[in-house]
């Protein structure tokens, strides 16, 4: 990884301002007053205590960017917050255009939908779908906001084990009749793993299969993977008539609110069937001026998500070395499960006392928690190799201490 890209990089485009301060929800609970901290790479105050920060998913640290702030101010100006309406019939703005365009450009597709949640993206495309498939196969490990559209979809559904194809394959067999047409569905990207799906895999398990659809929430693969960060989808260099994909931009775009990118003939479709574009106020103009931006910002900056693979792949591999069960991959995510017998809860305290904040899951608290429980690091583009060395030789010193 180039430090001094990485530190130019910082210098021009996240200058963070000083002390601003924020509420940093943390596991227990309780509402802490935590500030992030004037400084390049991820950290955070809680309780007066500063933090290595891994935690979250905003990947590009862009929640906390000078120019995010300034686009959500410039919104602001001679213009309402927002609409006190749904996207359905009462026409555009120019905020809501030029996002309109800036989407299209970032994900090269025809245009977008948008709509207040990354949590509806799944329940939107079932719906819109729902004429042309008969029996959902699922990721048993996918997202809630998946299992929630499963059941408004009130169509059957078949779970196949976590990334399996050739059970995806036997489960298709055994279950799927004759002329009925399948739906899969996945996470791109799963939220705590980190594990990127097998879509390709997927792709040849029903290429035969007349009318078979897949949908992925691209979530956590927006703004991360792919040559130009439009996700799973680009990372795997698909391009499939049936394969739908809607994502959020709460996560590596450091805004809020969720997205569908396609085509002109789906989008005209979506927006007449849509309860959730018809029903929802739309998103605020500041929360999209910040897409946009973040969105202006990726494209203009690709070192961005050069600097997130090679973060993401040096503190893989640092783990791996160290004897985790660990996949080479630019997920931004590094999630630790036992081996060995090692007792995951007091690796995160040591962690914790050492002055480093990643995430502990039990199992089964979370979608994608390995079994026994897992230990997640955010990875960010602004991430020092420092960071990374100091978490990997701590880790060395209590594998020492306790294998
Ligand atoms: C896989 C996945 N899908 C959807 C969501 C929800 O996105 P949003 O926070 O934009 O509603 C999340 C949030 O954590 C997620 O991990």
């Amino acid at each position: 990884m180039s430090e001094r890209v990485l530190k130019n990089f910082n210098k021009a485009q996240i200058q963070k301002p000083t002390k601003p301060s924020t509420n940093f929800k943390i596991k227990e609970k309780k509402m802490i007053k935590a500030q992030p901290i004037d400084a390049s790479t991820p950290k955070i105050i809680l309780n007066g205590i500063t933090y290595d920060y891994f935690c979250g998913c905003g990947y590009h640290d862009l929640q906390d960017s000078v120019e995010l702030r300034q686009a959500v101010s410039e919104s602001l100006k001679d213009k309402p917050f927002k609409h006190g309406s749904s996207s359905y019939g009462y026409g555009s703005n120019p905020v809501q255009k030029k996002f309109t365009t800036t989407a299209s450009q970032y994900f090269k597709t025809e245009t977008v939908l948008t709509f207040p949640s990354g949590y509806m993206g799944s329940t939107i495309l079932l719906r819109a779908l729902k004429e042309k498939y008969d029996k959902i196969f699922v990721d048993e490990q996918s997202h809630y906001s998946m299992k929630d559209a499963l059941e408004l979809s009130k169509k059957p559904v078949v779970q196949f084990s976590h990334l399996n194809f050739s059970d995806l394959l036997q489960k298709i067999k055994n279950h799927l009749k004759p002329q009925e047409r399948p739906l899969i569905a996945s996470d791109g990207v799963f939220p705590m793993s980190g594990a990127i799906a097998p879509i390709p895999d997927y792709l040849e398990t029903i290429k035969n299969i007349e009318g078979a659809i897949i949908c992925i929430d691209d979530s956590h693969g927006t703004g991360v993977l792919g040559k130009n960060g439009r996700g799973t989808y680009e990372y795997f260099g698909l391009n499939h008539p049936n394969l739908y994909y809607c994502g959020t931009m709460s996560k590596a775009f450091g805004s809020h609110g969720g997205i569908i990118p396609c085509t002109q003939t789906f989008f005209n479709e979506v927006n007449k069937s849509s309860y959730i574009l018809k029903g929802a106020t739309k998103i605020p103009m500041p929360t999209l001026a910040a897409s946009i931006k973040a969105m202006e910002i990726l494209m203009s900056t690709p070192t961005l998500l050069k600097n997130l693979w090679a973060n993401a792949i040096y503190f893989k591999k640092g783990f791996k070395n160290l004897g985790f069960d660990i996949e080479l991959s630019p997920s931004a995510m590094l999630c630790l499960s036992s081996f060995s017998n090692i007792n995951l809860k007091k690796l995160f305290n040591f962690y914790k006392e050492n002055h480093i904040l990643p995430r502990y899951s039990h199992e089964g608290s979370y979608t994608s928690v390995p079994k026994g429980g897992g230990i997640k690091f955010t990875i960010f583009s602004n991430h020092s190799t420092s960071q990374y060395d100091r978490v990997l030789a701590l880790t060395k010193e209590f594998l020492k201490k306790n294998l």
